[in-house]
């Protein structure tokens, strides 16, 4: 996919999410092979008054990797002026968020409330578009309406790239939804349609497995899709969608042994990049998306609640992931393990026992 000048060689993103979207999560998702990853949303208003907690959320990825930054206010100097910061800072684009639904964005007539005014949504990318040298793509991010009765995505969507908007992403759901019900791929269709063809849409919404990738490419024509919430503990996503677009071999879900050592590696991440007040928080978030859905996971958080120390929490979820080596014998696709005690785990993750899980944990 082409963003203007910018060239995407995997046609999948990571959406943006706050308090989800780090620096590590990041680098964790760019390592499994998603095309490009994005801040989570930052307020221009922030931003501009140097606001330390916000200022420091506009982190560079590592190892000169491209990275886009998503904005959100309703002032166009100010928009304009928190887009030239994440051009100091590296970034490849600028993307401007009008989807958020949350009560405190849209109180102040931002996020989604900009589907209601799309002449003043145009002057904020026109403001940002002139503010930026012309290789840095500006792009905007929005829902579907914002409710039933106003589903205006399709022309909304144009007239953000009349104003200069170089690619749109579109979450199928009006800000009235909320996160209830279903992303329509149909409205995801309807913006391809009305976007100019040089201009690529983005799909959104609900994609959890490359199956799910397929039907959204193939019922919408969008020209990439974007996962959130699905790539939560499961950056494997991303690698198998890339290698499905290189018509390569799938290898498989990852082992107990592989979900460990990533575990590790974001922990590790976590660790280096999170100021340290913060740090036993993040964790717990890591420990839970890395287990969510395994069997006994409800007991590791139960048996790690209480916990303050950071080395005792890794220490107690790694030994759980690796505890999971000697029980799986044998797994379907799709949501259930099969356990040599005869249990059955509801989850979302498939492991696989592989020669590999039996050996010494040599993981690094
Ligand atoms: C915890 C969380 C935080 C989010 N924060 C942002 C954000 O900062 N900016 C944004 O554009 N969308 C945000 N979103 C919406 C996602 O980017 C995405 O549009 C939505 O989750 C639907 O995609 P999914 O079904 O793949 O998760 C957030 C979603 C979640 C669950």
């Amino acid at each position: 996919m082409r963003i203007g000048p910018l060239q995407i060689e995997t046609d999948v993103l990571l959406a943006p999410m706050a308090a989800v979207t780090d620096l590590p999560f990041r680098t964790i998702c760019e390592e499994h092979g998603v095309g490009l990853t994005i801040t989570e949303f930052l307020s221009a208003h922030a931003l501009c008054e140097g606001a330390k907690k916000t200022v420091d959320k506009m982190t560079p990825s590592l190892y000169g990797r491209r990275f886009g930054v998503q904005i959100f206010g309703r002032e166009p100097e100010r928009l304009a002026q928190a887009a030239q910061m994440a051009r100091d800072i590296g970034a490849s684009l600028v993307d401007i968020n009008m989807g958020c639904p949350a009560k405190r964005v849209v109180a102040g007539a931002c996020g989604s409330a900009l589907m209601k005014e799309p002449e003043l949504a145009q002057e904020l990318v026109r403001a940002v578009r002139a503010a930026l040298p012309e290789h840095l793509p500006v792009t905007v991010k929005h829902r579907a309406g914002w409710d039933d009765r106003h589903l205006n995505a399709p022309e909304f969507a144009c007239a953000m790239v009349e104003a200069g908007a170089a690619m749109i992403t579109i979450h199928g759901r009006t800000r009235t939804q909320g996160f209830s019900g279903k992303s329509s791929r149909e409205i995801i269709y309807k913006v391809r349609q009305a976007v100019p063809a040089h201009v690529p849409v983005v799909g959104n919404g609900d994609v959890v497995s490359l199956g799910d990738y397929q039907a959204m490419r193939a019922e919408t024509g969008c020209d990439a899709v974007m996962i959130g919430r699905g790539a939560l503990g499961n950056p494997w996503l991303f690698r198998d969608i890339r290698m499905h677009l290189l018509q390569e071999e799938l290898p498989g879900p990852p082992s107990v042994a592989e979900r460990t050592q990533v575990f590790r590696r974001h922990v590790r991440l976590m660790r280096e990049h999170t100021p340290p007040k913060r740090v036993i928080h993040e964790l717990r978030k890591a420990v839970a998306w890395y287990t969510k859905g395994l069997p006994r996971s409800a007991e590791l958080r139960d048996r790690t609640a209480g916990l303050l120390d950071p080395d005792a929490l890794c220490l107690i979820a790694e030994e759980f992931l690796l505890s999971l080596r000697d029980r799986v014998m044998s797994v379907t696709s799709g949501e259930r393990l099969y356990l040599p005690d005869g249990q059955i785990g509801e989850g979302k993750f498939d492991l696989r026992a592989r020669a590999v899980d039996n050996g010494p944990a040599t993981v690094a």
